[in-house]
């Protein structure tokens, strides 16, 4: 009889049947003639369980183990209430696939964050890293469903740009054939131009940002999903953002239920914040709340760190900023036809600190408009040109916004650094491993 191989996610759909997994040695244990084996093999970790009378043989085998050797192992699987799982594997046998040639170096005590860094590579196959990881996966899913579902077409973005779209002092330059190209920062002008051919549009896509702040919420090089719609305006917008946040939130508490709870994360707390509607505040007015409540603040000024934390705690769920000032805005904004000191444009702030997760607006769809924004921005029109083809061939008005992936996944997960949420994070300092 061939043993029916599964994965350890499965196991409890078959207590009582023999099953083999293949999979890595996470952790060991022994006290006196029981052994007591953590199995690993990316959808969970599983407890063998050996007994030296049983098997003497290969008790002692078992004995020899060292983290991480690659086995395939067969056994019975039975209940075990206690386990995170709720069964365990009663051994039958193993053959090693590899053992490692020195001890893994990501013991599972202590690290300072450079030394895991420095080990990406292996420290995500431990502790909290498996379940972000695959929280980071159904956060993708979920917004792929979500657009599919809101009759949005998938399109792309070059990575490969002439052009600057979130000003011009995060690119980076690279050489493309003795000329200066940059590395995408947002594929929004893009997106513009094929929303103009097939109405809804979306990509999730990595964008790149030679930002120097060395913050928990920062990245070099980061995921986007980003959004753009034919005839659609600023509160429209605003509408399908709060609808998308809460569509991912439901859907991975619903799918990731385990791994939220082995991230220990309070689920309730969650999903009472994504709610609806995310309150909408005008600029003025949060600056005003954040000056009352003694922070050093004016009109004008980007929130930092603690206004962020601040608003998230005082809304107690996401909330949408709306109407900044044009001044702190790229050129592509429209103006509020009510006052042209500001754009119609939101950011949502995240609760628990988790900063800005969404920025969006509707876009200046007039020649006019545009011309005279870029001079503003002291950009050049030259390599915009096909960007203002969109207004001179049937522009509408149309909307946008770019949802940064990491965050959303940080504030998900409850984890406080997003280099954590992405297998290989680039930060100012960090191009290893
Ligand atoms: O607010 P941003 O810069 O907006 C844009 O790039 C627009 N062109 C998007 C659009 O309208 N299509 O970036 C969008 C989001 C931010 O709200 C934030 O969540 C995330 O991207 N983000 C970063 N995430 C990680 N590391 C960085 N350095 C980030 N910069 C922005
Ligand atoms: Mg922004």
């Amino acid at each position: 009889m061939t043993m029916r191989t599964i994965t350890i996610d499965k196991a409890p759909l078959s207590v009582g049947e023999e099953i083999t997994l293949r999979g890595w040695l996470y952790s060991k244990r022994s006290s006196g003639k029981i052994i007591f084996l953590q199995l690993r093999d990316g959808t969970g970790v599983i407890q063998g369980v050996l007994t030296e009378p049983d098997a003497p043989k290969l008790f002692a085998a078992a004995d020899r183990l060292t983290r991480e050797t690659s086995l395939i192992v067969t056994g019975t699987v039975r209940e075990d209430r206690r386990a995170p799982s709720g069964c365990e594997l009663q051994l039958i046998d193993f053959t090693v696939v590899h053992e490692p040639t020195a001890p893994f170096p990501i013991d599972l005590t202590e690290h300072t964050p450079g030394f895991l860094m420095d080990h990406r590579h292996l420290w995500m196959r431990t502790g909290r890293q498996v379940p972000i990881l695959r929280i980071r996966d159904a956060v993708f899913r979920a917004v792929r469903s979500f657009f599919y579902e809101h009759g949005f077409v998938a399109t792309e973005a070059p990575i490969l740009t002439g052009t600057s779209v979130e000003g011009t002092t995060t690119l980076f330059t690279v050489d493309y054939f003795g000329e200066d190209a940059y590395l995408g920062q947002s594929g929004q002008l893009y997106l513009e131009a094929t929303a103009m051919a097939l109405g809804k549009v979306y990509w999730i896509g990595p964008v790149f940002r030679a930002e120097k702040s060395k913050t928990r919420k920062h990245l070099t090089e980061f995921w986007m999903a980003e959004a753009e719609m034919a005839y659609c305006d600023h509160t429209e917008n605003l509408h399908l953002q709060e609808k998308l946040v809460a569509y991912i939130v439901e859907a991975v508490v619903q799918e990731r239920r385990e791994e939220l709870a082995l991230l220990k994360r309070d689920v309730d707390r969650l999903v009472e914040e994504v709610s609806l509607p995310f309150p909408r505040v005008d600029y003025a007015a949060a600056i005003e709340l954040l000056q009352n409540n003694g922070h050093e603040i004016s009109f004008g000024d980007d929130f930092g760190a603690p206004h962020e934390a601040f608003l998230g705690d005082h809304f107690g769920k996401p909330v949408f900023i709306e109407r900044l000032p044009t001044s702190m805005k790229p050129f592509y904004m429209k103006r509020d036809p009510a006052d042209p000191a500001r754009v119609l444009a939101a950011d949502l702030i995240a609760p628990e600190g988790y900063g800005e997760l969404i920025g969006g607006s509707q876009r200046a769809d007039s020649l006019e408009e545009l011309h005279s924004q870029l001079a503003e921005n002291h950009l050049s029109p030259e390599p915009y040109e096909w960007y203002l083809d969109l207004r001179r061939y049937g522009s509408v008005p149309h909307s946008g916004f770019g949802l940064g992936v990491a965050r959303m996944i940080a504030w998900i997960c409850g984890v406080p650094h997003i280099r954590e949420t992405i297998p290989f994070a680039r930060q100012i300092n960090r191009l290893y491993p």
